[in-house]
């Protein structure tokens, strides 16, 4: 079950009531369908209110992302939640280079990668982050720790879920610097449990955006257990202009920045800082970094 719309919005309309009240009007619908005459008055002005009914509700719901997105990230078909089945199909073609990271943003990466390392640094150092180990998560090929975890942090570990990027990451892209990867970790987010107390930083770029809410939720709890003392949590994604956009061709979810923080707050953990990305270009959605403790 996705998280309720109370959870993440401060609504008091709980996620359980509003797909109960759904189940009840389409139960009684298909009933009246069934066993009315379909030429009476009484049909056609059902009909009506039935039509002008769904043109408030589907409203509603475009006023309300979360609501919205609960049908969109939680459909099963034949038990496979179409959600993350459409990205395992979508990264499956991707190739394991930098253009297959960024997609038709490439001339972005040495900018991003700068960003990252500025951002970085706030948090590491004397009476902050050690530079013992990191974790990057749905790291790809290993381009985040290329440019940004490894000229820092003694050891790393990476998580992907398709094992080809991280073939790559190992056998060439990383080169030398593939010594100090302790673990190449081949999982699912949504199914992984980082070792605990390991990580003086996780960092998670272009990767929330594919997990469900509740999933994003508790894998952040998952990641709070594993830092180490003084340890930072950091997440660096699209976030929408405004609610939640769903893209279903590479099956991912951009959240508005105050969806965003309401998910890190339930997991328990503390923003430490927020900054936007700069140099992206203007057509491209806002891209954050968040560090969280
Ligand atoms: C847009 S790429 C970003 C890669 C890397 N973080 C970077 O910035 O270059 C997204 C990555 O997330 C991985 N990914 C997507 N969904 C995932 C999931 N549910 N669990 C683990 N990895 C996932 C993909 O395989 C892909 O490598």
């Amino acid at each position: 079950m996705e998280i309720s719309l109370e959870d993440t919005t401060g609504s008091s309309l709980p996620n359980l009531a509003y797909k109960g009240a759904h189940q009840a009007f389409s139960d009684r619908w298909k009933e009246t369908d069934a066993t009315m005459c379909r030429h009476s008055m009484s049909f056609h002005l059902h009909h009506t209110m039935r039509s002008e009914f769904f043109a408030s509700y589907l409203y509603l719901l475009e006023k309300t992302p979360v609501v919205k997105l609960f049908p969109v990230t939680c459909e099963f078909i034949k038990g496979e939640k179409q959600f993350y089945y459409r990205a395992q199909q979508f990264y499956e073609d991707v190739p394991a280079s930098e253009k297959g990271m960024l997609g038709d943003f490439l001339e972005i990466c040495n900018v991003d990668l700068e960003g990252s390392r500025r951002f970085l640094k706030r948090f590491v150092g004397p009476g902050k982050a050690g530079t013992h180990c990191a974790l990057d998560c749905g790291s790809g090929i290993g381009r985040v720790s290329k440019g940004v975890l490894l000229p820092v942090f003694e050891k790393m570990e990476l998580v992907d879920m398709m094992e080809h990027f991280l073939l790559h990451a190992h056998e060439e892209y990383l080169g030398d610097d593939a010594d100090r990867i302790e673990t190449y970790y081949c999982f699912n987010l949504q199914e992984f449990t980082p070792p605990k107390k390991k990580y003086d930083v996780i960092w998670m770029q272009w990767v929330a955006c594919h997990l469900t809410d509740k999933d994003l939720m508790n894998f952040l709890m998952r990641c709070k257990k594993s830092l180490r003392p003084n340890g930072v949590i950091i997440m660096k994604d699209n976030m929408a202009r405004q609610g939640c956009k769903l893209d279903p061709i590479d099956s991912s979810i951009s959240r508005h920045l105050d969806i965003m923080k309401c998910i890190i707050a339930k997991a328990g953990l503390e923003v430490l800082a927020v900054e936007r990305q700069e140099g992206f270009p203007e057509i491209m959605m806002p891209v954050w970094m968040i560090a969280m403790k």
